[in-house]
C-alpha cells in the first residue's frame, strides 16, 4: 500500500466557532494539524486582545488530551481598530488581523466599510510584522458575485499595497485566475491560501442538476478555468507563495439546507487527506508537502512541526454528517469514498 509521511501540516484559515459547536469540530483539525490560524468571526466578533486571549483559552480547554495543537490568533479589523490595538495585540502574541469587507460573508456586519481610513493601522502592522489576512471580495451590491474578487483586486488590492509595499498580506482563499496571477507578480510579501473545494469544484458543481447547498461557500465557486488555474498556482513554479488554508467553516445542516443557505464548506474532517487526492491527481504529489507544512510556517515566520503524519492510499468513505453541539454538519464529500486516509500512530 503507497504511503507519504509528510511533516505534520498546519491549517492557516480555520473558523472553529465557540461553545458546544466548537467541542464538536475541534479534534478534527488537531488530529491532522499542528497549528491552525483561528478565524475571528464569532458573534460578537473577536475584535480585542482579550477577547481573543479568552477565546484562545476556550480552544485549548476543548482539545483532547495530549493534543500538541496549536491555534494562532488573529483580530477582527474593524472601523474602530487603531494603532494601540495592533501594538497590544503584537505584545500579546497574536498574528494576525483579518479584514471582512462589511457585509462580505458570515458575520461580517462588523467588518471595514472603507479600508483606506485604516491606513495608519495597516502601516503599523506592516511595522509591527504582523500579518494582514483579507477577504478578498467587495461588497458593491452593483459586482456581480463572481466577479468581486476580481474587482476587489483593481479597487482595493493593488491600491493598498502600492501605499504599504512592505505590508505582508495573505489573500484568502483564492478563486480566480487574477488573484493567483496577482500573488505571483507580488513581492514575498504576499502569499494566498486556497481551500480544498475551490481546488476540487467549479460552480457547476454548485448549481448544476440543482441548487446543492454543501457547495455553497464565499468567495463562490468559479468556472472551470480559475479552478484550473488555481490548480496551476499550486503545483506550478511560485508554488511556494500558497499554501494550505481550508476555510473549513461548519454551519448547522438546517442552516445550510435552507431556502436562504448560509455560506461555508465543512472541510476539516478529512481536510488533508482531499488535498492528498487533488495533488495526487494532478500528478503533484511530490509537492503536497511543501503546500501543507512548509511554506505557510515560513511565510508566518515559524518553525515546521517537528512531528510527521503519514497518509496511506486506503479509501474511507466520508460520514454523511457528524455532531455539531445540539445539530449536525455536513462534511465536504459527505457519503463519498475519498481515496487517501491517515494511518494511525
Ligand atoms: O463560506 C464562507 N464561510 N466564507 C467565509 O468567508 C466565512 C465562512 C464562515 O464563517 O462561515
Ligand atoms: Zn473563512
Amino acid at each position: 500500500m503507497q504511503t507519504l509521511t509528510i511533516i505534520q501540516p498546519d491549517d492557516f484559515h480555520l473558523h472553529l466557532r465557540d461553545g458546544d459547536a466548537m467541542q464538536s469540530v475541534v479534534a478534527y483539525s488537531a488530529r491532522q494539524m499542528g497549528r491552525a490560524l483561528i478565524m475571528p468571526n464569532l458573534k460578537p466578533p473577536i475584535s480585542t486582545v482579550a477577547q481573543a486571549l479568552a477565546y484562545k483559552k476556550r480552544i485549548l480547554a476543548a482539545l483532547p488530551e495530549n493534543s500538541n495543537f496549536q491555534p494562532l490568533m488573529s483580530l477582527y479589523l474593524t472601523d474602530k481598530t487603531t494603532v494601540e490595538t495592533v501594538r497590544e495585540a503584537k505584545a500579546a502574541g497574536i498574528v494576525a488581523f483579518k479584514l471582512y469587507p462589511a457585509g462580505a460573508t458570515t458575520n461580517s456586519d462588523s467588518g471595514v466599510t472603507d479600508l483606506f481610513k485604516l491606513l495608519p493601522v495597516l502601516q503599523e502592522m506592516a511595522e509591527q510584522n504582523m500579518l494582514f489576512l483579507t477577504h478578498g471580495e467587495v461588497t458593491d451590491p452593483e459586482i456581480d458575485i463572481f466577479d468581486r474578487e476580481a474587482v476587489f483586486i483593481e479597487r482595493v488590492m493593488k491600491p493598498i499595497l502600492a501605499k504599504v509595499p512592505n505590508l505582508k498580506v495573505v489573500f484568502e482563499h483564492i478563486t480566480t485566475a487574477q488573484a493567483a496571477k496577482l500573488v505571483c507578480e507580488s513581492g514575498d510579501n504576499v502569499a494566498a491560501t486556497v481551500t480544498p473545494q475551490h481546488l476540487m469544484y467549479n460552480r457547476n458543481h454548485l448549481l448544476v442538476g440543482g441548487v446543492r447547498p454543501h457547495f455553497y461557500c464565499l468567495p463562490i465557486l468559479k468556472r472551470e478555468s480559475h479552478r484550473q488555474a488555481l490548480v496551476d498556482a499550486v503545483t506550478g513554479s511560485y508554488a511556494h507563495k500558497f499554501f494550505l488554508g481550508t476555510d473549513s467553516a461548519p454551519h448547522p445542516k438546517n442552516a445550510k439546507e435552507n431556502a436562504c443557505g448560509c455560506a461555508g464548506v465543512f472541510s476539516a474532517l478529512t481536510a488533508i487527506e482531499l488535498y492528498a487526492q487533488i495533488f495526487e491527481e494532478n500528478n503533484a504529489l511530490d509537492k503536497l508537502e511543501a503546500f501543507a507544512s512548509k511554506n505557510g510556517a515560513r511565510f508566518y515566520g515559524l518553525p515546521e512541526n517537528s512531528r510527521t503524519i503519514t497518509l496511506i492510499k486506503q479509501s474511507q468513505k466520508v460520514p454523511e454528517s457528524v455532531v455539531f453541539g445540539d445539530n449536525e454538519v455536513v462534511p465536504m464529500c459527505a457519503g463519498q469514498e475519498i481515496l487517501w486516509s491517515i494511518q494511525e500512530a
